[in-house]
């Protein structure tokens, strides 16, 4: 019986990235199926019933639609952040799932940097902005986005400070970037955060008033992460308490609203979650995504294994 390989993205892949996922999955004599833009988890139980693997974005994965999987092995996420699976679920029925690290990072950094240039420009309204050059931004954890974010920062000439509680001080260093202590220390320093941590049981809602009130003056946090990590009740404490602080992030927060009623000017929002929409981001992740469905199964290769 041919496997069959499922694709399935609430927010579509770009047609390039599809192209190739397919061209991959039917070189290797896999079945490819692609269910795209659905509404509801129900039509999501219902194809993924018979799929022997599943390729998707930020779509919810949860303990109910593995449990209508009957032939499912492997689940790999075509991005970084693999919050949106039940992973505990997924072992339980010794389900893979996998993530493609590093495949749409250049994306996330250059949205952050587009993100970071509009607000200093003061959105184009016709006023004098400030520029990046000189200023210094701390990047809150220093994997694949964080590297990128260190890279472009140093060609704006800004001074570039990074904490991570997980890496070597030295391999960080050896970037040019100034390795800091603690998060403390990192939101002290720099007038502009940029958040690259994963969203987790240790990190949602952890940045925190007592974070963000002792950012510099003129504070912008740039959020390319996840929404959860931000403690909102602070962040609408900050908003109040100094005028001079600033946030941008790839997806609004829960509390938009009050943000969007209260504080022009000092906030920019996504609208829809778009750090990985490029046709290059796409194309990398479904290709690695593809190929790593394909090596599960023709060599029982799982080096990108989350779970
Ligand atoms: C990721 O975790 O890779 C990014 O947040 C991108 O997510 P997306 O594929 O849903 O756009």
């Amino acid at each position: 019986m041919r496997k069959k390989i499922l694709v399935v993205t609430k927010k579509p892949f770009a047609p390039e990235a599809v192209n190739r996922i397919e061209e991959i999955v039917e070189k290797n004599g896999y079945i490819f199926l692609i269910m795209e833009n659905y509404r509801g988890q129900d039509n999501f139980e219902n194809a993924i019933y018979n799929v022997d693997a599943l390729i998707v974005r930020s779509d919810k994965v949860t303990k109910e639609i593995l449990q209508s999987a009957k032939n499912l092995k492997i689940v790999v996420r075509a991005g970084a952040g693999y919050d949106n699976i039940d992973l505990k679920a997924a072992t339980e029925k010794n389900i893979v799932v996998m993530n493609t690290p590093g495949q749409n990072s250049n994306a996330v950094a250059e949205l952050a940097f587009g993100m970071m240039l509009f607000k200093s420009r003061g959105f184009f309204n016709g006023k004098a902005g400030s520029e990046l050059k000189n200023k210094k931004i701390g990047i809150h954890a220093y994997g694949n986005v964080g590297r990128c974010i260190a890279k472009m920062a140093k060609g704006f000439s800004m001074e570039v400070y990074a904490f991570d509680p997980f890496l070597e001080k030295k391999d960080i260093e050896k970037d040019g970037v100034k390795v800091l202590n603690s998060a403390e220390e990192l939101y002290k320093t720099c007038q502009y955060i940029s958040l690259n941590i994963p969203s987790n049981k240790n990190t949602k809602k952890s940045i925190n008033i007592d974070l963000l009130k002792s950012m510099p003056e003129n504070a912008v946090l740039v959020n390319t992460a996840r929404k959860e990590v931000i403690c909102e009740k602070s962040l609408l404490q900050i908003f109040h308490d100094r005028k001079d602080f600033s946030y941008i992030s790839d997806l609004a927060p829960d509390c938009k609203d009050e943000i969007i009623e209260n504080y022009e000017n000092r906030y920019f929002f996504t609208p829809k979650k778009m750090g990985a929409q490029t046709a290059e981001a796409n194309i990398n992740a479904g290709i690695a995504s593809a190929n790593q469905i394909v090596n599960f199964f023709k060599k029982g290769d799982i080096t990108f294994k989350v779970n």
